[in-house]
């Protein structure tokens, strides 16, 4: 299985997706700063990747911890979780594992007799239940989302919803994996994904890895392969799902859906539970990362744009449910009304 990231004795190793795909190295980080500063610098990236490095993070902010009460270490922890939260804005994932490592903190941390120790032990555990559980909801989804590919074609995806933006296995690409498993004949198109390239470095790796056919697409040529009829189905990732089924993804993933739609191809999006934030109501509420102007204006060290001129460079953006044919998760396919849907399957109780 892909490696992209590992708790260890040592603290937390990292695939480094920012030297993929010619070089394959790791980053070992020993404090939750460091996992902090690896999350921000996209050596992990992806929603669900960066929930369970967080979690991990948070573990490892208490392992390494000096304080010498439970009062000081609750302040240190807040700080922990609050720096490991300011990270990335627009996946959910992220936010959605502090808030369950912050729950499991309270609960331990009002135990009469417990040591510092003792959560630390607690919580690295919880966070790997947490990797182990993310790679069994990828499996599943790719079980529920098998049969809606085609059964031979092309199918484009955008960005990278793979392994290496999960645990293992990925979302949309578990989706794909699971088909081809299932004996599909699928040809992947992958959107290149400017400005960092996810699809063409990440997402051609990872499929070339498992020996499943890929071709790299620029973002501007998918228009043109669906009107040749080589695409018979979209399928894409998802950074935060809003309680109306409006998705945000990486940008781009909007144009994909609009092209779609204009040429009667499906276009389904899969995720985990942990990405659908049923408290924000549209995609209007979900706040929209800005990534650095450099990404835009150079390309391996070396500049593409003239000095000065103006440059846009949001990491992401929201597709409107009306786009979207059906939501893969591990708890069933969603759709629309998603509003619905959703709310139907928050309602069922889970294993934990
Ligand atoms: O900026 P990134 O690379 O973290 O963005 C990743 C994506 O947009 C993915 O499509 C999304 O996180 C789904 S990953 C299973």
């Amino acid at each position: 299985m892909i490696p992209t990231l590992e708790w260890t004795a040592d603290g937390v190793r990292f695939l480094d997706q920012t030297k993929l795909p010619l070089e394959e190295t790791y980053v070992l980080a020993t404090s939750y700063r460091q996992v902090a500063d690896v999350i921000t610098t996209m050596v992990v990236r992806g929603a669900p990747a960066i929930g369970v490095s967080a979690a991990m993070g948070v573990a490892l902010g208490v392992k390494e911890s000096k304080a010498t009460s439970i009062s000081d270490l609750t302040t240190e922890f807040g700080a922990i979780c609050n720096t490991l939260a300011a990270t990335r804005p627009t996946a959910v994932n992220l936010f959605w594992a502090i808030a369950h490592m912050r729950d499991l903190f309270s609960a331990l941390a009002s135990k009469p007799g417990i040591t510092r120790e003792g959560i630390a032990d607690a919580l690295i555990k919880e966070a790997q239940v947490m990797y182990d559980e993310d790679i069994a909801a990828c499996k599943t989804m790719g079980a529920n989302g098998a049969e809606l590919l085609p059964e031979t074609g092309g199918v484009l995806t955008h960005c990278n919803a793979g392994a290496l933006a999960t645990c293992g296995y990925g979302t949309a690409l578990g989706v794909i994996r699971a088909a081809v498993e299932r004996g599909r004949a699928i040809h992947v198109y992958a959107d290149e994904t400017r400005p960092f390239l996810q699809g063409a470095r990440l997402t051609a790796w990872e499929l070339m890895h498992d020996g499943i056919p890929t071709t790299v697409l620029c973002d501007n040529m998918a228009a043109s392969l669906m009107r040749q009829g080589k695409i018979k189905a979209v399928v894409v990732g998802a950074d935060r799902i809003a309680a109306n089924g409006d998705v945000a993804n990486k940008i781009g993933t909007y144009n994909v859906a609009i092209l779609a739609k204009e040429h009667g191809i499906p276009f389904y999006v899969a995720a985990p539970w942990s990405t659908i934030d049923t408290a924000t109501p549209t995609g209007d509420g979900i706040p929209i990362e800005q990534r650095p102007e450099r990404e835009v204006t150079h390309h391996a060290g070396k500049q593409l744009t003239p000095h000065g001129v103006g440059i846009e460079n949001p990491a992401f953006d929201v597709t409107p449910a009306k786009y979207v044919t059906a939501i893969i998760t591990e708890r069933g396919v969603l759709r629309a009304p998603y509003a619905e849907s959703l709310a139907e399957l928050e309602a069922i109780p889970t294993a934990r």
